[in-house]
């Protein structure tokens, strides 16, 4: 594995070695002596963040994910403005440049084409962070990762995801990984401006997963083993876009319908489309995705840098 650019570049066994080694990332963080060796795993390499869009959870679970296993850091956390780029920098020189200095890049960047075309000029490894309305595969590698810790299969799920999917690169990633998968179902819910991207849509057709598109929240949470939710992402509306909502809630009586054994996946941050009140129910994971992001980013640091020697 060299980049890390889509949710679809994986098969089910390079899947099943991530979650094997983020296995064992999460046993050894439980422990200093365990914290204390994976220290020593990378030490000499250099992991770089640039990231021209705004971050908590994936910038400083990368930055975490390097620095516990020995790398170093070099980081521009608001690129757009405080790297080159406003001199007029091309992303593709920026890119040239920071690997000269970095055993890796992990970027995330407003273009939906951005880390191909950080891939295509970069001689190390570059793990996309979250393209634009595109892709984001590591968070979709940590939604699945979740979801197996719950269920202990990637397979023969019921599989709700609802909110903004037009804009939201996770449902996106998500979507396409679970395809990956024999038997699982998909439902999206959103209003008919928010739908799922027709390229998914068909990308799913293609491999033959299970899938519906639906407004009706109540009718697919009934039956739902997993009800991955998302935020209005706001600050990519179009002009003249600013009245478009999404609707949907969970709330209490959301919880009555799900069943008993259903999850509740967010990628966050969240906005009021889950009530603080949800947080409270055990199907409520969205803080255990949160930590799992450490080990997966782990792991995926790992395996780009070919294992320790
Ligand atoms: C998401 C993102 O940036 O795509 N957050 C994340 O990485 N965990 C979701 C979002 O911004 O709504």
């Amino acid at each position: 594995m060299q980049h890390v650019l889509s949710a679809r570049q994986f098969n089910q066994s390079e899947i099943a070695d991530i979650f094997l080694m983020a296995e064992r990332m999460e046993s050894a963080m439980a422990t200093a002596h365990g914290r204390r060796s994976m220290v020593k795993r990378h030490v000499g390499e250099v992991a770089a963040t640039l990231f021209y869009e705004p971050s908590t959870r994936t910038r400083l679970s990368f930055e975490s994910a390097a620095q516990r296993l020995g790398m170093g850091l070099v980081s521009t956390e608001n690129a757009g403005e405080f790297s080159s780029a406003i001199k007029g920098e091309t992303l593709e020189d920026s890119i040239r440049t920071v690997a000269s200095y970095a055993s890796a890049i992990i970027m995330r960047h407003k273009g939906e084409d951005s880390a191909d075309r950080a891939a295509a000029v970069s001689d190390v490894p570059i793990l996309n962070a979250g393209a634009g309305k595109g892709e984001h595969p590591t968070q979709a590698l940590l939604d699945l990762y979740t979801i197996n810790k719950e269920f202990d299969r990637t397979d023969g799920l019921h599989v709700v995801i609802g909110g903004d999917l037009r804009q939201g690169r996770t449902a996106r990633s998500l979507a396409q990984l679970l395809s990956i998968y024999g038997n699982n179902s998909i439902t999206f819910v959103s209003t008919p401006e928010l739908q799922m991207g027709r390229d998914i849509i068909a990308h799913l057709e293609e491999r033959g997963t299970k899938h519906q598109e639906t407004d009706d929240m109540m009718a697919a949470i009934r039956d739902a083993d997993v009800v991955y939710w998302t935020r209005l992402q706001k600050e990519r509306l179009q002009e003249g876009e600013h009245d478009i909502q999404s609707d949907f809630t969970i709330n209490q009586a959301a919880l009555q319908v799900m069943p008993a054994s259903a999850i509740i996946l967010h990628p966050l941050p969240r906005n009021e489309e889950i009530e603080l009140s949800v947080d409270h129910d055990p199907r409520a994971k969205y803080f255990d995705q949160v930590r799992n992001g450490l080990y997966i980013r782990m792991a995926i640091l790992d395996k780009v840098l070919g294992g320790a020697e």
